[in-house]
């Protein structure tokens, strides 16, 4: 399936690396304006350089940073944003600790980039997207937005989950205005320095055992998760809202 975002503008949040980079590289391809902001300054040029994408460097933990964010896209591309991918996240270079080790600076951390950026920028978009009639949100969730997370990391698993609550809410809410909001739920990929150290740290016999738990025998890429958020922004999905597809080769 081959999709068509010609004329459209969208903005997608964690857009250095990753899953981020790959659906800035699907969405440019299929003819959209697209705008991305991230917290990694050298790889966000790489990704302006590489795709012809608008970047901005802002740190989503402060909201009202990230509402400046979609003001700028709005005003850049002179109108309301067509599709919103809510995917920075992320453990924020945590790892598993014991529930009575973890400092609320930590849970807060991976809240508000995972959850608090993704309210912040959905309301930042959605007057303009009710204005308009239509738009499309896209909530990056993750595995762990419906079972206990590979990474242990508490705040991560229950902001996954959080995400999926959102996803079903702003359904409800924005489907009367012409609104879709739909979460991708991408099994392990290997996208960066804590996923590298997460499976540098699995035996050959966890890592084998983690193969052969998805019934297609391989991990997801970036290129994967960007068809399912296509798919799920474009007109193909017109009368789909609410709910979560994983991608994850079965598992
Ligand atoms: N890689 C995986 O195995 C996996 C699996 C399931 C879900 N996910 C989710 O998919 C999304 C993308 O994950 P990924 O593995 O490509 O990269 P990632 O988890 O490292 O984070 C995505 C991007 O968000 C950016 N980011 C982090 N904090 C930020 C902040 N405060 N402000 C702005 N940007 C910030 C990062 O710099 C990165 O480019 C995340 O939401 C992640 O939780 C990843």
């Amino acid at each position: 399936m081959s999709f068509d975002f010609q004329g459209r503008t969208v903005a997608v949040s964690g857009a250095a690396i990753g899953f981020g980079r790959g659906i800035c590289e699907a969405f440019a391809a299929a003819g959209a304006r697209v705008y991305g902001c991230d917290i990694r300054a050298a790889d966000l040029q790489a990704v302006a350089r590489d795709m012809g994408v608008t970047t901005q460097d802002i740190d989503l933990t402060d909201r009202h940073a990230a509402a400046g964010w979609i003001r700028d896209v709005e005003r850049l591309s002179g109108g309301a944003i067509d599709v919103l991918v809510n995917n920075a996240g992320g453990v924020a270079g945590q790892a598993f600790q014991p529930l009575e080790e973890v400092e609320d600076a930590d849970w807060d951390r991976v809240m508000a980039v995972n959850l608090g950026a993704a309210m912040a920028l959905s309301r930042a978009a959605t007057p303009g997207m009710k204005a308009a009639g239509r738009g499309a949100i896209v909530n990056i969730g993750s595995g762990a937005s419906l079972q206990a997370s590979l990474t242990g990391v508490q705040a991560y698993c229950a902001a996954k989950h959080a995400i999926l609550g959102l996803t079903r809410q702003l359904a409800q809410e924005l489907g009367p205005h012409g609104v879709r909001v739909n979460c991708v739920a991408p099994g392990f990929v290997q996208t960066n320095e804590a996923t590298a150290r997460q499976w540098a740290a699995y035996s050959p016999e966890r890592r084998e055992a983690m193969v052969q738990a998805i019934p297609l025998r391989r991990f997801g890429t970036p290129q994967d998760i960007a068809r399912a958020t296509l798919f799920l922004a474009s007109d193909e999905a017109s009368f789909i809202t609410g709910q979560i597809l994983s991608v994850n080769g079965g598992r």
